[in-house]
């Protein structure tokens, strides 16, 4: 790993207190003008101010004292690009005292969506038109004003924006304006808006109405009110994240807010409910109170990450959404946190592209994993008391994680602060080894924990051990916790009485905690009568099934063992069971890919997925939830890619009728026919796909399509997606996932690789710093295969630098190392078992 770079902190002798800012963007020219005069506090006398500024021009600065009359001391500007920083020199000291800071600054609306940058979208007579737009987090602040850009330097504001007059200004409080829009206030009077391109207003009424039912969800929860007058969510075409929480305007990629009725899928409007909720979330958790560091940044990321969970499941109880936490969140936490080059939550940072790093499924995903897990150790009572304290404290303040811990070891009355610490300061889990013997009525069972590492190997540093939250449930009743305890230690027993010797006891009830769990293969087989028959619960069988694929992947049990535990889920009925099993076969068809024996591996998967199928049939039935929507379109999906012959048929005409217009396809089932097609398609349907494209009005259809047309077989025609890719007809934010669709096959893999290689200096320019640029190292290199491979992307990276990206190359390499042990030793026995199916 390259060094840590130098990186200094702002001084605290001169803090700020209120900014005036005026801002005028110029959208012809891509400029803006800036003015702030900001009001200071000089804490000890200095001869310099320094503050945050990257990318700006400052044409004049001065400070007058508060008690200096009409006395301005004009400054000498030096910047410091090393610091993102600029040290405002003065010809004499200033005391101790209040005073103000009046800068005048020129700035570039950039195409770098981050900072003040411009956002291109199309009128409705398809006239090419801009607008201007912010994006603060994590620290670009300081490309659109100087100032002090760091969360613990908290400062009020009061703001003009000059606009043309035929333009909507919107900013975090009201703006005086008058607009035709969506807009309601929720039940205690804050007015909610979305906004939305011109034209498509029906289109931000889901989102609306999300909104004006988790307000009051979140102020009933938190027992504190929303503190500003309005909120708006609006929708902007060029958005590199998913969306941001600026206090009272939050902003949104189009396809996390736009829902139209009859086109966007059942998986959009779970995702857009979920986005709502995530940050409407952080109006409390990240602006209402806010970390001292981005070392606690998961306080907010984590734990809006969980919540935002608990307001779909009040919003829309259909979605089941707590099953699929487990498969979104904890089993993405659980995998990336296997891996050596992972990373403790809490973790010191300092250079930005440091900070930028953090924003990944260790913050979000294990952060809302640690929490849902607390959550459930405490109990929700406590829990929400332990919150409305620690909120209360510190609102309009600063908090640090410890801060947390306290006000819920305060409510519950329970050892939090040493319990979390296990989790948040170090990294990685445990894997919690379950032996069992029988005594009279009793089970009782011996608990070991280990750290559980990705290739079964332990850490040469270090001793880990965790206070695990333990529950465990039985077979007389499955969904309750018989027993709940801590595992403070190595290694101790638990009795778990009442139970008879054939019923199974499961560790880990509802896959609430975050560890493994690996029986004996003994203890193993008295589950699979309660899969067939699914008296094991949904997040059980989930949750089972998916330590199993992890502890093969470590190579600690075998995955022929594994494969014959698959064959007990077909009666398996639930989407989140099934999208977990299905990416963890995913996995493994990946390495199968690369062998004689794909065609069996095929096989093998069609069989599993067409009773599903068959049950679901190609049409909604009218009385049907998302769920099975959603089923339908992952069994499809699959039986679609590997080529069953009476998926592809059916496919084929129902696309036909759709591209002539005769039937159009129901949004759900856009997915799994694109793909079906495109896999089994040629230059015509290639054709045809991209025409679909170019008359696609909404995002999310454009979405759809170019992140599948990479799964056409022709390398000819993959070579074009991928230079369609970096063309101005894809978003530079969709691009990463479109380069990302060619991946499906060995070939792909290695064009993609060979093209982000080539392109390498054009991708780093536009992505640098940011996490895309992780996304990126992502897709083109984690489904190597070869030591070669790994060895290969090292080199690349040796002379390419990718900061922000660095952590994540590391973690690649270590998975493409993990693939290539598991095809030495698994791929022999798993295709001969295959074969023999
Ligand atoms: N605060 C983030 C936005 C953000 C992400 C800013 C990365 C800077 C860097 C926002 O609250 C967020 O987490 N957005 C998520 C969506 C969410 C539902 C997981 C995102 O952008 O993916
Ligand atoms: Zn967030």
């Amino acid at each position: 790993m390259p060094e840590k770079k130098e990186f200094k902190r702002l001084p605290t002798d001169v803090k700020p207190e209120n900014y005036t800012l005026r801002l005028q963007p110029d959208l012809d020219k891509f400029t803006f003008k800036g003015q702030e005069t900001i009001d200071v506090k000089v804490l000890s006398s200095t001869t310099s101010i320094t503050l945050n500024s990257e990318e700006i021009e400052i044409q004049s600065a001065c400070y007058k004292a508060a008690d200096a009359g009409d006395q301005n001391l004009k400054a000498e500007v030096k910047f410091e690009p090393e610091n993102a920083s600029v040290v405002l020199s003065f010809p004499s000291a200033l005391q101790p005292g209040s005073g103000q800071l009046c800068i005048d600054f020129t700035g570039e609306l950039n195409d770098k969506m981050k900072g003040f940058y411009r956002s291109k979208y199309s009128s409705p007579s398809g006239e090419e038109k801009y607008g201007a737009v912010t994006q603060f987090e994590a620290t670009d602040a300081r490309r659109a004003f100087p100032c002090w850009d760091e969360p613990a330097v908290k400062a009020t504001f009061d703001v003009t924006l000059v606009v043309p007059k035929n333009r909507v200004a919107l900013s975090n409080m009201p703006v005086k304006s008058e607009n035709d829009l969506p807009e309601d206030k929720d039940s205690d009077g804050v007015l909610v808006r979305v906004y939305t391109p011109v034209g498509k207003k029906e289109q931000g009424q889901f989102a609306l109405e999300v909104a004006v039912k988790t307000l009051p969800f979140y102020n009933k929860y938190f027992q504190i009110a929303y503190p500003l007058p309005k909120i708006d969510l609006i929708a902007i075409a060029d958005f590199a994240a998913g969306a941001m929480e600026n206090w009272g305007l939050v902003t949104y990629r189009e396809t996390a807010l736009l829902i139209d009725p009859k086109n966007s899928s059942s998986k959009s409007k779970q995702w857009v409910a979920l986005v709502v909720g995530h940050e409407l979330a952080h109006q409390w958790f990240g602006n209402l109170v806010t970390m001292e560091w981005w070392t606690h940044l998961w306080l907010n990321e984590g734990f809006a990450s969980w919540i935002e969970y608990l307001c779909v499941d009040y919003c829309f109880p259909e979605f089941d959404i707590w099953t699929q936490f487990v498969n979104s969140d904890l089993g993405r936490a659980l995998e990336m946190d296997a891996l050596h080059n992972s990373h403790a939550i809490e973790i010191p940072v300092g250079h930005p592209d440091e900070v930028d790093e953090i924003f990944d499924a260790i913050s979000y995903s294990k952060g809302a994993s640690v929490i849902r897990m607390l959550h459930d150790y405490v109990g929700d009572e406590s829990f929400k008391k332990g919150m409305n304290q620690y909120l209360t404290k510190f609102k309009y303040k600063n908090a640090v994680t410890e801060d947390l811990w306290e006000s819920l070891g305060k409510a519950s009355g329970k050892p939090v602060l040493d319990v979390m610490t296990t989790w948040t300061k170090q990294m990685g889990y445990p894997v919690v080894k379950v032996s069992e013997k029988q005594e009279g009525s009793n089970r009782v069972l011996t608990l070991t924990q280990e750290k559980f590492c990705a290739d079964g190997v332990q850490e040469k540093e270090g001793s880990f051990s965790w206070m695990v939250p333990v529950s465990i449930s039985t077979a007389s009743d499955p969904k309750k916790a018989a027993v709940v305890t801590l595992l403070d230690k190595t290694s101790m027993d638990v009795t778990v009485p009442n139970v008879s010797p054939d019923q199974w006891v499961k560790v880990n009830c509802e896959s609430v905690g975050v560890y493994r769990v690996q029986y004996s293969s003994e203890t193993l087989d008295r589950f699979i009568p309660a899969i067939k028959n699914k008296t094991l619960p949904p997040r059980d069988r989930l949750g089972l099934q998916n330590d199993l694929f992890a502890l093969a992947r470590a190579g600690m049990i075998s995955t022929v063992d594994v494969l014959k535990v698959v064959g007990a889920f077909v009666n398996e009925d639930d989407y989140t069971v099934w999208s977990d099993l299905t990416g963890n076969l995913g996995q493994i068809s990946i390495l199968l890919q690369n062998t004689d024996g794909f065609e069996d591996f095929k096989t093998f998967s069609k069989k599993l997925y067409k009773p599903v199928a068959q049950s679901l049939g190609w049409d909604a039935k009218e009385s049907e939830g998302p769920l099975a929507a959603m089923l339908r379109e992952l069994a499809l999906t699959r039986l679609g890619k590997y080529g069953d012959e009476e998926t592809v048929t059916e496919a084929r005409k129902r696309f036909e009728n759709h591209v002539s217009g005769k039937v159009p396809l129901p949004a759900d089932l856009k997915g799994p026919v694109y793909l079906t097609v495109m896999v089994n398609g040629d230059e015509t349907t290639f054709n045809q796909m991209m025409k679909l494209y170019d008359e696609a009005d909404m995002q999310e259809e454009k979405v759809r399509i170019s992140r599948c047309i990479g799964s056409i077989k022709s390398d000819e025609l993959k070579k074009k997606v991928l230079d369609f890719a970096m063309s101005d007809k894809v978003r530079s934010q969709d691009t990463v996932f479109v380069i990302g669709g060619v991946t499906g096959t060995v070939q792909g893999r290695e064009l993609c690789w060979q093209f982000v290689q080539d392109k390498w200096t054009e991708l780093h320019e536009r992505y640098k710093g940011g996490f895309l640029l992780s996304r990126l190292v992502e897709v083109s290199t984690d489904n190597f295969v070869t030591e070669a491979r790994a060895k290969e992307v090292e080199k690349f990276f040796e002379t390419h630098s990718a900061p922000a990206a660095e952590r994540k190359i590391q973690q690649s390499v270590e998975n493409i190392r993990l693939n290539a042990k598991w095809m030495e030793r698994e791929s022999t026995s798993v295709l001969k078992f295959l074969r023999s199916q």
